[in-house]
């Protein structure tokens, strides 16, 4: 069997702010990345942002720039985040990267050459939120139950992917191998979808109506639907089909979603796999959705992202720490700062920290933190082993299973453990009695292999702390391939070793003082946003207009494709400007005693994109072309060099 293991996250939509849910994912990734390394795996990790489709392009419009200026800004952010809550990506995949679109243009290619893919028209409910179609069933009230939103019938010409043709298939697969979608309840869920017919998915947007995209290698009407193009970045991040690193990692595919996602990965997908004559993922890893207190976190968007922010203040350990143990992996689970608060110091400051630093106390108390000599034949010596080992394999299988929150449980037993081996050993009576002298080894050359374990085992949840404690123990740095079965997760730090003064892991969190801290942060934000509203109000003086009211305009470079005389006018030119759109504007101009139509043509200029549509003598005009004008001489404002149809002019 191979040693790889590809893990990846979803990318992630640039139309909002890294958030906690994003989070999520991305920390169980490292934390299964990071427990394949320690556990010997070849393991690669890949995360990145999916940055085409309407919903990128309409967030872009809001901000007056254009969709890669928005994509490149929040790209931007989401991988200057992942550092910060210590995540250890190979790879950050863009899907307006080159190299992504020559894969997709590839794997479109080739789907199409195998007969999969074909034009016809259709008509359809499309929710933007989703970026898809909807089927009649999953909207409920005439609404997108996801968004809230009514969907749009939307009827045009389309490509189509022959999903249908690969619907027995695909079921077949999940029926011979019950764990490719885990867990259990959402492989029911997609054998639900697949116990009705499939339809076929629509697959291109002309560019008519979205021009965002990637073109299809087959006809450049059309731009690549945005989830076709997205899912194949799990194959972009290995060099594409025929990529370097396929072989090596393909067949070892952990895909990890929450459960919004989940039809797109685990019907599109596979059958785009099988059309495209790939071999299917290994798994398909879905868990749920955090909510902020009571509420899903979509209404509370503002909370979702402060979230991010008590990984400052409670340490990014913690954090992980806490989102690990607080979620069943499949199910929901509910996200408060109090909930933080109570784990941090019962499990973290209490249980862990008091352990660790009772017993390097004791053992510079006693013995100069020197690790001592140990009987390997005492009876409990071996009854230490066989406790710590017996934790390891409830914590090997928690992980195996991505039972996440039962495997840190188990750990957290062991520690429990540690403390009442501390309390019935009482080892400051045995230190009063020179004839308990080689108890007192014992004991304590027990409770530093304890506490070494528990290093190794928290190691892929808390990176940092694992450091520290490796470093105060006098351990040998932490390996990649030091944890390969239950013999090498015992005696881990050997007799004679020197240990450093502990210091503490988790300073207690003084609740009322971080409540006190947030209160005033609260009430500076509120005054903040008062004295912004303000500002707001500042009138502006007559004859100016404020910068929002300037950016209301949208100024457009355009390239004038015709030209001619308006009949029985003096004045009027009716010209066709292209502005980088899918057909060409029809403006009407006062250009006719200025400039002859031969003149006009093919120069470029600036237009009012966002003029309310006229008629001017029963012709319609859908913006307006700027011009310098200076007594009776009226000239075309053009820039300095050409530049692209649609550029943004501000
Ligand atoms: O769907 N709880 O991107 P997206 C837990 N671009 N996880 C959550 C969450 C929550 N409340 N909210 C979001 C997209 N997530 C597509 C994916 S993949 C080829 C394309 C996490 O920005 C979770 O992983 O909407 C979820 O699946 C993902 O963010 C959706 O991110
Ligand atoms: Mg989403």
């Amino acid at each position: 069997m191979s040693n790889a293991l590809y893990i990846t996250t979803p990318i992630y939509y640039v139309n909002a702010e890294p958030h906690l849910g994003h989070a999520y994912t991305t920390i169980v990734c490292d934390v299964f990345a990071r427990f394949g390394r320690l556990t010997g795996k070849d393991v690669r990790f890949q995360t990145g942002t999916d940055e085409h489709g309407q919903k990128i392009m309409q967030a872009a419009e809001k901000e007056n720039i254009t969709p890669k200026e928005f994509a490149d800004k929040i790209s931007g952010k989401f991988q200057a985040t992942w550092p910060n809550l210590a995540i250890t990506n190979d790879q950050f995949i863009r899907t307006t990267n080159p190299e992504h679109v020559k894969v997709v243009q590839d794997v479109l290619q080739k789907v199409y050459d195998r007969g999969d893919i074909y034009l016809a028209k259709y008509g359809g409910q499309y929710c933007v939120g989703c970026e898809r179609f909807l089927t009649e069933h999953e909207i409920v009230d005439g609404k997108c139950p996801d968004h809230g939103t009514e969907p749009t019938w939307i009827e045009e010409e389309n490509y189509f992917f022959k999903m249908s043709k690969y619907q027995d298939a695909l079921r077949d697969h999940i029926q011979n191998k019950p764990d490719f979608i885990r867990p259990e309840r959402y492989k029911n869920e997609v054998l639900s979808f697949l116990s009705e017919p499939l339809e076929d998915l629509c697959i291109s947007r002309p560019k008519s109506r979205l021009s965002w995209g990637i073109e299809l290698p087959f006809d450049d009407r059309f731009v690549t639907y945005v989830w076709f193009d997205a899912l194949i970045n799990y194959v972009t991040g290995l060099g594409g089909m025929e990529g370097a690193l396929m072989p090596r990692y393909w067949e070892a595919t952990q895909h990890f979603i929450a459960k919004d996602i989940l039809k797109p990965h685990g019907i599109y997908w596979p059958t785009m796999l099988m059309a495209a004559g790939l071999p299917l993922y290994d798994h398909l890893n879905v868990h749920g959705y955090w909510n902020i207190g009571e509420s899903k976190m979509s209404k509370t968007l503002g909370n979702v992202v402060a979230a991010l922010d008590l990984a400052k203040v409670y340490g990014m350990d913690a954090f992980r720490y806490f989102l690990m143990r607080e979620m069943s992996f499949g199910l929901d689970a509910s996200f408060s700062e109090d909930l933080l608060v109570k784990r941090y110091n019962s499990d973290l400051a209490n249980d862990l920290g008091n352990l660790f630093s009772r017993a390097l106390s004791m053992l510079h108390r006693y013995r100069n933190g020197v690790v001592p000599a140990f009987l390997p034949s005492r009876q409990d010596h071996l009854d230490t082993r066989f406790m710590v080992q017996m934790a390891a394999q409830k914590y090997l299988d928690g992980m195996a299973e991505l039972s996440f929150h039962k495997a840190l449980a188990a750990v957290w037993e062991l520690v429990s453990e540690g403390n009442k081996y501390v309390v019935k050993n009482q080892p400051w009576e045995l230190a009063k009695d020179e004839a308990k002298a080689r108890d007192l080894d014992d004991v304590m050359y027990n409770l530093v292999q304890i506490l070494a374990s528990v290093v190794v085992m928290i190691s892929p949840v808390m990176p940092q702390v694992a450091d520290k404690m490796t470093a105060q123990l006098g351990m040998e740095p932490l390996k990649p391939g030091m944890f390969t079965g239950l013999e090498s997760i015992f005696d881990l730090v050997g007799e004679g070793v020197q240990t450093k003064k502990p210091e503490p892991l988790f300073p207690r969190v003084d609740t009322a003082e971080v409540k006190a801290k947030a209160a005033k942060k609260d009430a500076e934000a509120k005054d903040k946003a008062k004295k912004k509203k303000a500002k707001k109000q500042v009138v502006v003086p007559e004859g100016m207009i404020s910068i929002d009211q300037f950016t209301q305009m949208k100024l457009k470079l355009g390239k004038i494709l015709e030209a001619e005389p308006v009949p029985k006018t003096d004045k009027l030119m009716k010209m066709k400007i292209d502005l980088g759109e899918d057909e060409p504007r029809q403006i009407i101009g006062g250009f006719a005693e200025h400039y002859t139509p031969e003149d006009m043509v093919g120069q470029q200029v600036v237009v009012v994109a966002n003029l309310m549509p006229a008629k001017l003598r029963g012709l319609a005009s859908n913006g307006m072309v700027l011009a310098c004008v200076s007594d009776d001489r009226v000239r075309i404002i053009n820039p300095m060099e050409e530049m692209a149809p649609g550029s943004i002019i501000r």
